[in-house]
């Protein structure tokens, strides 16, 4: 009886956040999934649902070293998102940006030209000063700041990728993802989305770095993870980079409001000052994404707003249940 063939994907940190899902997305679609991942911010919780599936593999290991399996597919997601996170251990960072990158890209090149997928970033264009940001935009980034282990690492990767791309014809792909959030987002990342519902859910003070007037865009993980596989699946002569978001701008006051009327918090909303480089407005312009995947996001900010504070509601019960 003939079998089908199963194509064999690699996603590095396919523990954390969007990894997980992305880990989900393709085995739901027929694939073979190699988790990779180093669980300095993704956690074994959000894979646990997927260990006894025959098609799911878990490897625990550091991008920052050299590695060799046999793949069709890689998505490079591994490293920590939240400035939090990041800025623990800059120097690892900026080194699992870059090593990490180089690690990749030379398994890709050694296997014949295996597609590979980079999960760039926003924060690429910096603090613009150009709205919304167009792929075209170089970008506005302080390279010696404390956030620029996170942006000059993931432009470095940029650069690595389009040399490899250029130099030995590797097919990649370069996905420049704005602000994402839904469940499985880390609970204590700082990130606002989460930090706004953890608050209102334990009805703490919600805090709003500067005046809440700066705006951002977020765009739900399931229309995220379509994207990514969408730009995966494109003619090899495109390569990106091209920016996956929802242009729909908020700002953070409004959020704040928002999540306090889902959730029916009494919390208070409390002012903090701004952190150094916390750029004041960031959209993304996603025209090349609807031209040449197809894609734009579905889901509003209401709608994924209710399925993440179900979500966080869960695990809050857990964690004080345990
Ligand atoms: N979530 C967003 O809004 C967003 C926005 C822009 C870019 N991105 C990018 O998408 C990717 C995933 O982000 P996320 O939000 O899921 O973050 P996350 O922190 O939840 O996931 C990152 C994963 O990478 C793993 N990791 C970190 N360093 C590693 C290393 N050296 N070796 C192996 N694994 C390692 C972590 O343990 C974690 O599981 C990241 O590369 C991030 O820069 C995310």
């Amino acid at each position: 009886m003939a079998t089908t063939h199963r194509k064999r994907i690699l996603i590095t940190g396919g523990a954390g956040f969007l990894g997980s899902h992305l880990c989900d997305k393709l085995l739901e679609q027929g694939a073979e999934v190699i988790c990779l991942d180093n669980f300095l911010t993704g956690s074994k919780d959000n894979i646990l649902h997927l260990l006894s599936n025959s098609y799911f593999e878990l490897i625990r290991y550091d991008v920052c070293m050299p590695l060799q399996i046999e793949v069709e597919e890689i998505y490079n997601l591994a490293c920590p998102a939240s400035p939090i996170h990041y800025q623990l251990d800059p120097v690892q960072t900026a080194k699992t940006n870059i090593h990490g990158a180089l690690n990749l890209l030379s398994l890709a090149h050694s296997l014949k030209k295996a597609k590979i997928l980079q999960a760039s970033t926003s924060e690429v264009y910096g603090d613009p000063v150009v709205h919304p940001q167009h792929e075209a935009y170089w970008g506005n980034v302080n390279p010696i700041g404390p956030r620029s282990c996170y942006d000059e690492g993931k432009r470095c990767a940029e650069t690595l990728f389009f040399d490899y791309h250029r130099q030995y014809g590797l097919p990649i792909k370069v996905a420049r993802i704005f602000n994402t959030y839904g469940p499985r987002m880390h609970p204590k990342d700082g990130r606002v989305v989460s930090n706004f519902i953890v608050q209102a859910l334990k009805n703490e003070p919600l805090t709003i770095y500067g005046d809440g007037r700066q705006t951002r865009s977020f765009c739900f993980v399931d229309d995220l993870i379509d994207g990514l596989i969408s730009l995966m699946a494109t003619d090899p002569s495109f390569t990106g980079p091209v920016n996956l978001g929802n242009p729909v701008e908020f700002q953070i006051l409004g959020l704040a409001e928002l999540i306090l009327k889902i959730t029916g918090s009494k919390s208070e909303i409390v002012f903090q000052p701004l952190p150094q480089d916390d750029p004041q407005q960031r959209r993304p312009d996603i025209s090349l994404a609807k031209k040449a995947l197809s894609w734009a996001p579905t889901v509003s900010l209401e709608e994924g707003l209710h399925r993440t504070i179900e979500y966080f509601e869960k695990t809050l019960l857990l964690s004080q249940q345990k």
